[in-house]
């Protein structure tokens, strides 16, 4: 049985850097860069302009992720795509992606399956996780794992809206996870879900229970109330879910490894908040050193957190090959997970 090991990263910002006196000045929401940073960490995020979705970002840290494995992109045997912000109800964005990277093309199109991944945060994990273990079982050598954003389309950029759309910003990581006989690569991921926080934190733009799924008038045009078309959070108890479930997750996939906290070289928390991650690191006496973070730069791009934080770490001679690497998220749904890679 091979292993499977991330042999490629790569990721993609959009250049429109958005600082919390520009939520202020620009948007005119009654914040603060002070409120902002003492409760998140967050100083700015980027937006990305209108017309591009997450299927363009996702393709340009692809290119990138495909670079840096050393294969060309007609051999990848699966592309996966974890995003909270597709472009459409449907389809996905993973064929949007597949189409912008030429993969439809020419005599040599493979025309190989793409998988969306509707997981939030913790989306990148679960496509992890998929793409290692049929890798791992010998069906393929080459998946193409994304996670991407595009959230400034769906916030409420108004004093009404302060409290999630304060939090998030748009970019896109990406890895291609690879088959190999080498000791090394995505050891043992554990993943859980508790449903009975579903509505906690949601964005229920449609809801197909409806007649017709969203309210039209007498001339058939649809109508969305605000508490319908932007995302609602109960933001203390996802701050306090999100660090018990996150500690007990890591937790629980070191001792699947065998391995305590002491073994970990880096840890690559989701980056939802400062806060909550600073809290998990004092709880479990992770050193400065070993730990990164990119949500002062970025706010919360929720599935395209992890891979953009490790390819920024390998890019900047933090993560090297020999590590061993540990990556917990937790989100919406709630959904959450860890997974223990030797780099
Ligand atoms: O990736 C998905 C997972 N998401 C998370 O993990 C997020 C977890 N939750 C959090 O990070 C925190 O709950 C927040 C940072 C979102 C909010 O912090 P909080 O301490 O829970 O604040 P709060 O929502 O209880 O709001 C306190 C006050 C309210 O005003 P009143 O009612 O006390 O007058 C809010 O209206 O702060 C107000 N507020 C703001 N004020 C200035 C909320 N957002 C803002 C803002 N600027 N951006």
């Amino acid at each position: 049985m091979p292993n499977a090991y991330i042999s490629g990263t790569g990721f993609y910002v959009p250049p429109r850097v958005v600082t919390n006196d520009d939520l202020r000045t620009q948007y005119g929401i009654d914040t603060t860069h002070e409120w902002i940073v003492q409760r998140t960490g967050i100083e700015e995020r980027r937006f990305a302009d209108e017309g591009v979705g997450p299927a363009d970002l996702g393709a340009l840290a692809a290119e990138k992720a495909i670079a840096n494995a050393g294969i060309d992109k007609t051999d990848l045997d699966m592309i996966i795509f974890a995003t909270l912000s597709p472009e459409h109800c449907f389809p996905g964005s993973g064929v949007y992606m597949q189409r912008k990277l030429g993969l439809c093309e020419g005599t040599n199109a493979k025309f190989v399956p793409a998988l969306d991944v509707r997981n939030q945060c913790s989306g990148f994990l679960y496509a992890l996780a998929t793409a290692s273990s049929m890798v791992k079982a010998g069906a393929l050598k080459h998946v193409l794992v994304v996670g991407a954003e595009v959230h400034s389309a769906a916030l409420d950029l108004s004093t009404r809206g302060r409290n999630i759309a304060s939090l998030f910003g748009d970019g896109a990581g990406a890895v291609v996870v690879s088959a190999t006989e080498e000791d090394r690569g995505v050891r043992h991921w554990k993943l859980g879900a508790d449903g009975r926080f579903a509505d906690v934190l949601a964005q229920r733009v449609w809801d197909t229970r409806k007649r017709p799924f969203i309210p039209v008038d007498a001339a058939g045009i649809g109508h969305v109330e605000p508490e319908m078309m932007w995302a609602q959070m109960e933001g203390k108890l996802v701050f306090k879910n999100a660090v018990e479930r996150m500690m007990t997750v890591l937790m629980e996939a070191c001792i699947a490894n065998n391995i305590t906290g002491a073994d970990i070289d880096l840890f690559c928390f989701h980056q939802a908040n400062l806060r909550i991650n600073q809290y998990i690191q004092n709880a479990l006496g992770i050193p400065d050193e070993k730990i990164v973070h990119n949500i002062q730069r970025y706010g919360n791009t929720t599935a395209a957190t992890i891979p953009i934080l490790l390819a920024e770490a390998v890019e900047s001679g933090k993560l090297k090959r020999g590590m061993k690497v540990a990556c917990c998220a937790f989100g919406s749904g709630f959904t959450w997970g860890a997974a223990v890679i030797d780099w």
